[in-house]
């Protein structure tokens, strides 16, 4: 039987963290000096991970998404990709990255099965890059951007997240972006996680204020948008060779058509980017549990996936931290 939660949605979706680590510090994201990093044996090995997602096509996953933190941190990660690249069930695999190791590993990784990336870029200026992402990089985002178009991972997805004073006056070079290179732009609302939710109340730009800024640009018409699973609404201007897509985790419910679970780096099914509701895979998996085991407690996890956030403007999510969900 295939996946569906208490709200019949169907589940199709998994995104996979393979580390909690990340090469850059997103204000919006993590602290300056880091986070306590799991340890070693608390992370599953591509075996481990492996075993899960056949599991999860057993009852009717269909895409993986791999995320981290920065998941290109991790070792090898092409032979993850090959991995699951070659188990039945499994039609779309996909990646979310910072860019900053793209250019060196999509060659890798595109032979390996990789079919599409998303790239995070909240700036087009290289000292304001260094300001939002507390390191330096913006060539190298931008070089593995074109990497990634080069390579066909079709569609590329860049995510930029939206934040008054940082860098709301991008809105039209992105949009430029767009026009130029075979991209989807996303404009993602800000969301409070960690410690950020007292700036995130002033920095919050909602989505229909973006759109109203781009009507002004030119003539945006909602187009369907790249194939992709995901929860964003596209728009296009006259003559691009992208789109442009917003995605709304505070102005618009997008919860209703959720059709994801994730993974942690350390092996727990999250059934929610936020709270705290998830199922420990991990013991399961090393104290022996077999493939369909894992599928019934995939099955029973259902139970308590909730039927939407309840995220607020200002107010802090439960969870410590957001581990890259949205964009991606
Ligand atoms: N608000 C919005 N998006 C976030 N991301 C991480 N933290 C936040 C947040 N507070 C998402 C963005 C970013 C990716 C790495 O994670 O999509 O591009
Ligand atoms: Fe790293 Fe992404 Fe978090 Fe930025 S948002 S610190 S790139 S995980």
């Amino acid at each position: 039987m295939n996946l569906s939660d208490a709200f019949a949605r169907p589940i199709e979706y998994l995104r996979v963290s393979v580390t909690d680590k990340c090469n850059l510090r997103c204000v919006y994201c993590m602290p300056e000096a880091g986070l306590p990093w799991l340890h070693r044996d608390e992370i599953l090995s591509y075996e481990e991970i492996a075993a899960i997602v056949r599991a999860a096509a057993s009852v009717g996953v269909r895409t993986i998404r791999l995320t981290g933190g920065e998941p290109l941190l991790r070792p090898n990660l092409e032979r993850l990709v090959a991995m699951i690249a070659e188990i039945p069930g499994i039609d779309d695999l996909a990646l979310s990255t910072n860019g900053l190791l793209l250019e060196e590993q999509i060659g890798a990784l595109a032979q390996a099965g990789l079919k599409r990336v998303n790239v995070s870029l909240d700036t087009l200026r290289a000292d304001r890059f260094e300001t939002i992402a507390r390191r330096p990089g913006l060539d190298r985002v931008l070089r593995g951007i074109d990497a990634a178009i080069a390579y066909g991972l079709a569609p590329v997805k860049v995510n930029c997240v939206v934040m008054r004073g940082r860098n709301d006056d991008e809105v039209a070079d992105f949009a430029e972006l767009a026009r130029r290179l075979p991209i989807a732009v996303r404009f993602i609302e800000v969301m409070p996680v960690l410690a950020y939710s007292e700036a995130q109340r002033e920095e919050y730009v909602p989505a229909n204020e973006l759109l109203e800024r781009l009507r002004d640009i030119g003539d945006l018409q909602p187009v369907l948008g790249p194939a992709g699973n995901g929860p964003a609404r596209y728009y296009a201007l006259p003559n691009s060779a992208g789109t442009i897509g917003v995605i709304t985790p505070l102005s618009h419910d997008y919860c209703n058509r959720c059709n994801r679970i994730r993974l942690t780096a350390d092996g727990r099914l999250r059934l929610c980017l936020f709270g705290d509701y998830h199922v420990d895979l991990r013991t399961a998996l090393r104290a022996g549990a077999t493939e369909s085991k894992i599928a019934e407690m995939l099955q029973r996890s259902m139970l308590i996936k909730p039927e939407r956030h309840h995220l607020r403007l200002g107010e802090p999510a439960s969870r410590m931290r957001a581990l890259s969900e949205i964009g991606g």
